[in-house]
């Protein structure tokens, strides 16, 4: 069974064939950076129109290298929601107008849910049930898996995602956006405990709160020019890798802790801070200490892509329908979801 899937809910044309049987087929990946760079964040008008531009030829390129023609597809998802409506109707759009004229079934994926399978297109899959960190540029979520749709959030962020506080701490440190992996290369020549940035919400519950560790770094920036230090290339590496140290820590510990209250071993990570090098060091050395085994895709397979939208596709197989509506929310809670009807169990 063969789905192609269609990524266009941010700043990333995502497309890639998917089959049960031989994995990712294809796969096609453009990052929109370069356009949004210069405005310091997603411009979504610009994002809907670079879609455009960008989609029809991606797919034509991915099924060539599947060796495929479209009517050799069994199906066609795309990412419903939650994302910039104007960019999720771009894919909604192509999909479902691709698919009525095949004479094929469309299925409608929740973004959030093709972060979480992500890991399963892995060699060594993690197996239900699972803990998931999902952390992104627009979400932080801890989420208890029991099996697909079966998703009970822990702890989510109370102000700014996990991603998004790593995006305005660079913005700081006059790094380019995304900020976080550029953040992260500063950090490596910096001393992660130059500066003691709060922990927030450590020692308490399962959420996140970024704000007040995004306000300590910018108070010891303000801090360091009126005591007239330049902004050195020494202290912006300082200031890089004791915002990462605090944020990791946090992540890590709440982790931890969600492994133990839910009383499950397997911790499985995903969204575009996943692709961080500490946090992936730190989660494995801290679990393998308490027999816990940590689950990450890699790193293209934790940011926006095309192939997480096609295998969550095939286990929505169940949700293929032929009709015309175009499902485009931005919003749209992951608790929602529910699991397949016993009788999809029949489906192949
Ligand atoms: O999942 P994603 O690609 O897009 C969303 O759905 O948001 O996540 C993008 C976010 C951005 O905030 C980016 O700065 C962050 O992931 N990110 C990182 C790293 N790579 C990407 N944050 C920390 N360290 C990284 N290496
Ligand atoms: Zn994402």
């Amino acid at each position: 069974m063969k789905i192609l899937g269609i990524e266009t809910s941010c700043d990333e044309t995502g497309v890639a064939v998917y089959d049960p049987l031989g994995g990712i087929l294809a796969e096609g990946l453009y990052s929109q950076l370069d356009l949004h760079a210069r405005f310091g964040g997603v411009v979504p008008e610009l994002a809907s129109r670079d879609h455009v531009a960008r989609l029809t030829p991606m797919i034509r390129d991915v099924l060539a290298d599947a060796g495929m023609a479209l009517n050799d597809l069994d199906g066609i998802a795309y990412t419903a929601g939650p994302g910039l409506v104007g960019a999720l109707m771009v894919g909604g759009s192509l999909a479902t107008g691709l698919a009525m004229g095949l004479g094929k079934r469309v299925i409608p994926v929740h973004h959030m849910e093709g972060h979480l399978l992500a890991a399963m297109l892995e060699e060594d899959p993690p197996s239900f049930p699972f803990v998931a960190l999902l952390v992104s540029g627009g979400h932080s979520l801890l989420v208890e898996t029991r099996g697909l749709g079966e998703y009970a959030i822990l702890g989510e962020t109370l102000d700014d995602a996990a991603g998004e506080a790593f995006d305005k701490v660079a913005r700081m440190l006059s790094l380019p956006y995304p900020g976080g992996p550029a953040l992260a290369a500063l950090a490596e020549d910096g001393d992660p405990d130059a500066f003691r940035f709060p922990r927030p919400m450590l020692g308490k519950g399962l959420n996140f709160s970024f704000s007040g560790l995004k306000t300590a770094v910018r108070i010891a920036l303000e801090q360091s020019l009126r005591n007239g230090d330049v902004l050195s290339e020494q202290l912006r590496a300082d200031v890089a890798a004791s915002f990462q140290a605090a944020a990791v820590e946090t992540l890590v510990e709440k982790c931890l802790r969600a492994c133990d209250e839910t009383g499950l071993d397997r911790l499985v990570i995903a969204g575009g801070v996943g692709a961080n090098v500490q946090l992936r060091q730190q989660l494995r050395a801290r679990g393998r200490d308490r027999g816990i085994t940590v689950y990450y895709p890699r790193q293209a397979l934790c940011t926006d892509n095309g192939a997480m939208i096609a295998l969550t596709g095939w286990h929505r197989r169940h949700e293929a329908t032929e009709s015309p509506a175009i499902i485009a929310r931005p919003r749209w809670p992951l608790d929602e979801l529910r699991p397949p009807p016993a009788s999809a169990a029949r489906l192949n």
